[in-house]
């Protein structure tokens, strides 16, 4: 009683008894949460909720600093178990910058700006340009002048939470002078200096240890170690050059900005200077560049930033990008070496990649050994349309001399070769028709929209290769596809790893083949006889499934979620849908007629059904897979609501549901949902927020309404 009092109470109203009871409580709740999640995979909380937990926890630490506890969970870095870190939603997504690699794409990225503010051509824009530090992004968020969360960026949404990492580092201040607002999120990169990286790698040669690739993935790496004491021996530095959340902004300019950070303890960049015109900056890049080399830590570019921040608010963001930054980044470095062999790589989907096999040559002080050659066609010396590239379309052969290109993060590519030193009797390179794992056929297949054959060769072997299993399973088991409980792609991957899973009906015999095993799933790590149980029960609960839902399970090439839906609305049961895609094997079929003459499905779709069906190994695998899982009939489509045939887009950000349940919602209402704007769409449902789809709605004159006219007009 006296718990759920305190655990709804301000933070600003707790005495200091009832904080310590809280900060108790909140130990012991986050403790369990973080068992679920990570010993389990079985989340009880949403991450908003998981996030508030520990916001509060931190909240009050900040106010009651001799109250923090030994087990404090912002002091501890993830959940040890599973040697994997806390998450943290960042309260202001981390984004990231597009990219110039000419000084005519920053003069574009200019005259975007221009046009967007509506600016002339004589008005300047005052930009910022900064070294791009070839590090790792981090964000620190400080409640009340102390340091309460440090994560990296993640996936720019949700990051990791190395706060006691980052702490190590002496260029990041623990506490904040008076002088700085009560709530800031200071970003910046953290980074290792060269001297760093190559004393580290001095101490590894000594200790008879592999060395260090290159400092930036070294620094990444120093981070997300779960023992701080390793990073603390690591000498990482950081500098700051952005901000997420700020309950109170210093300065007007991106400039003034930067010298807050600094006067607050902050480390930024030197070379960072605000510009009048365009062309100043873009000689301020050539400076930078100039100097590059005796910095003593990589940079890869000049960051342009506009220096106005109203101007930023006004410009905002395209997709993931600020329409006001722009990374200009220097041209990639280039290399010779002889190519000694090439490997066939067999990707998730088939895709048989070919990758050169190096002698190995530095390039931009990395040892790289191997590059890519794209495809078939490319060692050929052939480009996309069949035409000859460099020069006359020189091929590639094993023992050619190549120059090869590494830019940035990119993966380095073979470029071209040298004629003159290619050894007699070289042969060319014979490209296999057989998968190398699986020993099926490979093939490139046609593609009726170009009329040519596609680019990359593929392996038929589908479920039966074990190149593409792993990823097959994880697809089924997939949130559009059956979504077990506790069976995420990662357990699945375990699985299959072990050799309890190979194909995805195997999934629904486990419980009958664990109860005869030796050692059973409970006895696995990270598994119990609760997790075991609830996990076969989770199975059981998908012995029946949506047709849509067993259909995109599958794994079909070009049948997406959307597809599978239309599929099993137009078939109804799983029987006559199989019926009707093993007949299309044979073209001139009515058969064939139906499935391409259903909307939205396209001949690359019906050809690759077809496809599917006409496997052997595929149609065993389904018999195995209905003799355990009975797939529903499908719900037919609602004929008579008013939105019942048409074509509806859901654009900005919606406030009263979910995407996901708009669009159930719009397709159960017999409406096709569609993710762009065309001649085509009957109606565009828009959210604050909304951009381009509506622009492109008011030029082709489609109707536009918000969410609430969207619910008056099903009645809802
Ligand atoms: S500004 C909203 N400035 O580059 C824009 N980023 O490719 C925030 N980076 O994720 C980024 N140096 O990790 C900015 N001086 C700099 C940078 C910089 C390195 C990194 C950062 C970002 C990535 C984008």
């Amino acid at each position: 009683m006296e718990q759920a009092r305190l655990a709804k109470m301000n933070v600003a109203e707790l005495s200091e008894a009832e904080a310590q009871a809280e900060l108790a409580r909140l130990a012991a709740e986050i403790a369990a949460h973080d068992r679920l999640y990570y010993a389990e995979d079985k989340p009880s909380i949403s991450d908003a909720d998981y996030d508030a937990l520990r916001q509060r926890n931190a909240a009050i630490e900040a106010r009651f600093p001799g109250l923090k506890r030994s087990d404090s969970p912002s002091e501890r870095v993830g959940a040890v178990p599973s040697g994997r870190f806390a998450k943290v939603r960042h309260a202001v997504p981390m984004l990231s910058l597009d990219n110039a690699f000419s000084d005519d794409d920053v003069g574009e990225f200019v005259a975007r700006i221009r046009r967007f503010l509506g600016l002339g051509t004589d008005e300047d824009v005052a930009l910022t340009a900064e070294p791009k530090i070839d590090g790792l992004s981090a964000s620190l968020r400080y409640e009340n002048r102390r340091l309460v969360i440090g994560a990296t960026r993640g996936d720019g949404a949700v990051g990791e939470d190395v706060t006691a990492n980052l702490k190590t580092i002496g260029d990041i201040p623990k506490t904040l002078p008076d002088a700085a607002p009560d709530v800031i999120e200071v970003r910046g990169e953290v980074y290792l200096t060269h001297a760093a990286f190559a004393a580290l790698n001095e101490e590894q040669e000594a200790q008879g240890k592999a060395t260090y690739v290159n400092p930036r993935n070294t620094a990444a790496g120093s981070l997300r170690q779960l023992d701080a004491a390793i990073t603390a021996s690591r000498p990482l530095k950081f500098f700051a050059y952005a901000w997420g959340e700020m309950s109170a902004m210093p300065a007007e300019t991106q400039m003034g900005m930067v010298e807050a950070l600094a006067a607050w303890g902050f480390a930024v960049n030197p070379l960072m200077q605000r510009f009048k015109t365009v062309d100043e900056a873009l000689g301020h890049y050539r400076e930078i560049e100039s100097q590059r080399a005796l910095l003593g830590y990589d940079i890869d570019g000049v960051v342009y930033k506009v220096d106005d921040l109203a101007l930023q608010n006004r410009l905002g963001f395209v997709s993931r990008h600020p329409r006001w930054a722009i990374a200009h980044k220097f041209p990639a470095e280039k290399a010779t070496t002889v190519l000694e062999g090439i490997d066939i790589q067999v990707g998730r989907t088939g895709a048989l990649t070919p990758v050169a096999k190096l002698k190995p040559v530095t390039v931009g002080g990395v040892v790289v050994a191997n590059a890519t050659l794209h495809n078939e066609d490319y060692i050929k010396g052939l480009g996309r349309d069949g035409e000859p590239i460099r020069d006359a379309g020189k091929d590639f052969r094993i023992g050619d001399t190549v120059t090869i290109e590494r830019a940035g993060d990119v993966i380095p590519k073979v470029l071209d070769v040298d004629l003159s030193r290619r050894p007699k009797g070289a042969k060319p390179y014979d490209f296999p028709t057989i998968c190398p794992e699986c020993g099926s056929e490979a093939v490139r297949e046609h593609n009726p929209k170009t009329g040519r054959l596609d680019a990359v060769r593929r392996c038929t072997g589908g479920l039966i290769c074990p190149a593409q299993a792993a990823q097959r399973l994880k697809h089924f088991v997939a949130r559009d596809a059956f979504d077990i409980d506790g069976l995420g792609a990662k357990q699945v991957e375990a699985f299959y790893r072990d050799g309890l899973v190979a194909h995805p009906s195997d999934i629904f015999t486990l419980a009958a083949r664990d109860a005869r095993l030796q050692t059973k799933l409970q006895d696995r790590e990270g598994w119990g006889e609760t997790s075991a149980a609830n996990l076969f029960a989770a199975i059981d609960e998908r012995r029946t499934i949506a047709l849509n839902r067993f259909i995109y399970g599958l794994g079909i090439r070009h049948v997406g979620e959307g597809t599978a839906k239309l599929l099993a609305r137009h078939f109804g049961t799983f029987e006559a849908f199989a019926e009707a895609a093993r007949a299309a094997a044979d073209r001139e079929s009515d058969v064939w007629a139906e499935l391409i003459g259903i909307d939205g499905i396209g001949d690359t779709a019906a050809e690759a059904i077809a496809q599917f069906f006409a496997e052997d190994h595929n149609r065993q695998e389904i018999d195995r897979l209905l003799a355990e899982v009975t797939p529903q009939e499908a719900e037919q489509a609602a004929a008579d609501t008013p939105v019942a045939g048409k074509i509806v887009v859901f654009t900005g950000s919606l406030e009263q549901m979910t995407r996901d349940e708009a669009k159930a919602m719009a397709e159960r209402l017999g409406a096709k949902v569609s993710g762009s704007v065309s001649a085509k769409t009957d109606l565009v449902v828009a959210g604050p927020g909304a951009g381009s789809k509506l622009k492109k709605a008011a030029e082709l004159g489609v109707e536009v309404i918000d969410e609430n006219g969207w619910f008056a007009l099903i009645g809802g």
